[in-house]
């Protein structure tokens, strides 16, 4: 996922529930480096996403240099740096999916949700953002919604996860890409 670079000096302050659990995995890596994208992890499970805000309170915290703690957010492309929705759809276009027909799946999506790849619904309930590979390549095509894995996903099964939904969606964002 693109992002700019951290324009914001401001950092905001994390939250006790936030810190507790920085703490904890401090005691499992043998220096603050190392828990760097764990951190960021973390951070994302309360925050939704990590703004530079974020970013630069978790790099003050650990007393990490801004610069290597954006380059693991980069790297690591599923840390969101802009805002999602409350669910995201990681939808897997690699080798295995793609013969077993994902773009199909993928045009379904668009047409049933009305976001397509980098995109935010207009009510902030999905962003659909493409993955090389999420390991499952024996069931593909497949996609994850939240934690659930999808496998196997055809037109029917997208129609129905649709209709779980309520069908909702029109674009208004963009994660990453093209600014
Ligand atoms: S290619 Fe889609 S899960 Fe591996």
């Amino acid at each position: 996922m693109q992002h700019k670079l951290i324009s914001s000096s401001s950092s905001r302050v994390l939250s006790a529930a936030e810190l507790e659990e920085i703490d904890h995995e401090l005691t499992l890596y043998p220096t603050k480096q190392a828990v760097g994208l764990e951190a960021l992890k973390i951070v994302q499970r309360h925050q939704g996403w990590v703004s530079d805000e974020s970013m630069h309170a978790i790099a003050n915290y650990l007393e990490l240099p801004l610069a290597e703690l954006e380059g693991v957010a980069t790297f690591f492309n599923l840390i969101y740096r802009r805002p999602v929705g409350k669910r995201v759809i990681l939808f897997c276009d690699s080798v295995s999916c793609w013969i077993m027909g994902c773009e199909k799946n993928k045009a379904r999506l668009a047409e049933r949700l009305g976001i397509a790849y980098g995109e935010t619904s207009a009510d902030g309930e999905f962003t659909l953002i493409p993955v090389p590979c999420l390991g499952d390549c024996d069931k593909a095509p497949v996609m994850m919604v939240g934690d659930t894995m999808h496998r196997q996903v055809n037109t029917a099964s997208i129609d129905a996860l649709a209709e779980g939904f309520g069908n909702k969606g029109s674009t208004v964002d963009k994660v990453g890409g093209d600014d």
